[in-house]
C-alpha cells in the first residue's frame, strides 16, 4: 500500500508538523511546550476544540520563512516516503507573516524553494492554497483573501477556510472569497465535518465551493447527497481524521463507501496526520481492510483526485504518468 502512486488534496502545513520537528523547534527558541505533547512524544488533545487549540500552539514556534521551509521539507519527506506523488497544501497567512502582504511573500517564497527542492530529489510535487481560519472571524479573513490574491498564480493555486465550523456563518465570509475568486483561485471550504448537512448547504450556497473540505455530514440528507453528485461537487473526505476525532465511531460508521456509491466524487486525505497518528498508508490499509477498497477503487480515487487538483493542465499531465495512466 504504501508505494501505491497516491494524490492527497486536504493536508494543513502546520498540521502535518511531526511533533519531534515542533518539539526541536520550541527547544531551539526557549519556548515552553511541555504541556501540549504526551509522554510517548505525540500530541495530546482531548477533542476538536481543544485540538485546535494545540495545532496553534505548536504553530507558535513556526516564526520565520527559515521555520517555514525546514517544516516544507519535513511533510513533503513524511508525504514522499508514503506514495503521495502531488500534494495540496493549506496554508494561512495568519500564521505566516501575520497577514502582512510582504511578510506573506516571503513565507511563500521559502516554501516554494522548499518543495522545488522536494520535487527535485523526492519527485513529489506540492501545490498551496491559502485558508482563513473560520473562528478568527471575518474581518481577519481580509486580508488573509488579499495576501492570497496578491500571490495567486501557477504555485498558490486555490482559497478556503478552515478552523472551527461552528463559528459563524459561511455568507459573512463573501468579501474574502469573492477576492480570491476575482484573483483566478479555486475554492474549498470545510463543511460537514462538525456542522451537519446544513453546514455543508450553506457552504455551497454562499460561496460555491467546488470542493468542500470533509463535507461527510452530508450523508444525513439524501437529498443533499444527490445534489453533491449531480453538481459533481468533490468532497476531500479525510476518514482516519474523522475516525481519531470521534466524528464517527468507528472505521465501519464511515460514510465515505455509502457517498461513493451513490456517485458522489470522493478523495482521499489525511488531514493533520501525526496530530492524528495516522498516514496515507494506513488510511489507504483502514480503507482497503474495511470497505474491500481494491486497486481499481485506489485508482479511481486518485483519477478523481487528480481531475479535481487546482494545478494547471501540464502538471497534471506530468502527475496522471506516476499514476501509472491518462488520468487527465
Ligand atoms: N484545521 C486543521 N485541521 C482542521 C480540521 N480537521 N477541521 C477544521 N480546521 C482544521
Ligand atoms: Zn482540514
Amino acid at each position: 500500500m504504501r508505494d501505491l502512486p497516491k494524490i492527497e488534496l486536504h493536508l494543513h502545513h502546520e498540521g502535518a508538523a511531526p511533533p519531534s520537528f515542533i518539539r526541536g523547534l520550541a527547544k531551539e527558541k526557549g519556548v515552553d511546550l511541555s504541556g501540549i505533547f504526551t509522554e510517548d512524544g505525540g500530541y495530546a488533545y482531548r477533542d476538536f476544540w481543544h485540538f485546535l487549540s494545540v495545532y496553534e500552539a505548536a504553530t507558535s514556534v513556526l516564526q520565520s520563512p527559515e521555520d517555514y521551509a525546514r517544516l516544507t521539507r519535513a511533510v513533503l519527506e513524511e508525504s514522499a516516503a508514503n506514495g503521495v506523488v502531488y500534494s495540496e497544501t493549506f496554508l494561512s497567512p495568519d500564521f505566516c507573516g501575520g497577514g502582512d502582504i510582504a511578510a506573506w511573500r516571503e513565507y511563500l517564497a521559502a516554501i516554494r524553494e522548499a518543495a522545488d527542492e522536494a520535487e527535485r530529489d523526492l519527485g513529489i510535487t506540492l501545490r498551496g492554497i491559502v485558508t482563513c481560519i473560520r473562528h478568527f472571524g471575518p474581518e481577519r479573513a481580509r486580508p488573509i483573501a488579499e495576501c492570497a490574491a496578491d500571490t495567486a498564480g501557477d504555485w498558490l493555486v486555490g482559497f478556503g477556510m478552515a478552523g472551527d465550523e461552528l463559528k459563524g456563518k459561511p455568507s459573512d465570509f463573501l468579501w474574502a472569497f469573492q477576492c480570491a475568486r476575482e484573483a483566478g483561485l479555486r475554492i474549498t471550504v470545510h463543511a460537514g465535518e462538525w456542522g451537519g448537512a446544513a453546514s455543508v448547504r450553506d457552504a455551497l450556497d454562499a460561496l460555491h465551493p467546488e470542493r468542500i473540505g470533509h463535507g461527510v455530514q452530508a450523508i444525513e440528507d439524501l437529498a443533499l447527497v444527490d445534489r453533491l453528485a449531480e453538481d459533481g461537487i468533490v468532497l476531500e473526505c479525510c476518514p482516519g481524521s474523522n475516525v481519531t476525532l470521534g466524528v464517527f465511531e468507528s472505521w465501519r460508521a464511515h460514510p465515505i463507501e455509502t457517498l461513493r456509491e451513490r456517485g458522489v466524487k470522493v478523495t482521499v486525505s489525511t488531514d493533520d496526520p501525526p496530530f492524528f497518528g495516522i498516514s496515507m498508508t494506513s488510511d489507504y490499509e483502514n480503507l482497503a481492510r474495511t470497505f474491500g477498497w481494491d486497486e481499481e477503487v485506489f485508482a479511481e480515487v486518485n483519477r478523481t483526485a487528480l481531475d479535481a487538483a487546482f494545478c494547471d493542465a501540464a502538471t497534471k499531465e506530468k502527475i496522471a504518468k506516476k499514476l501509472g495512466d491518462s488520468a487527465t
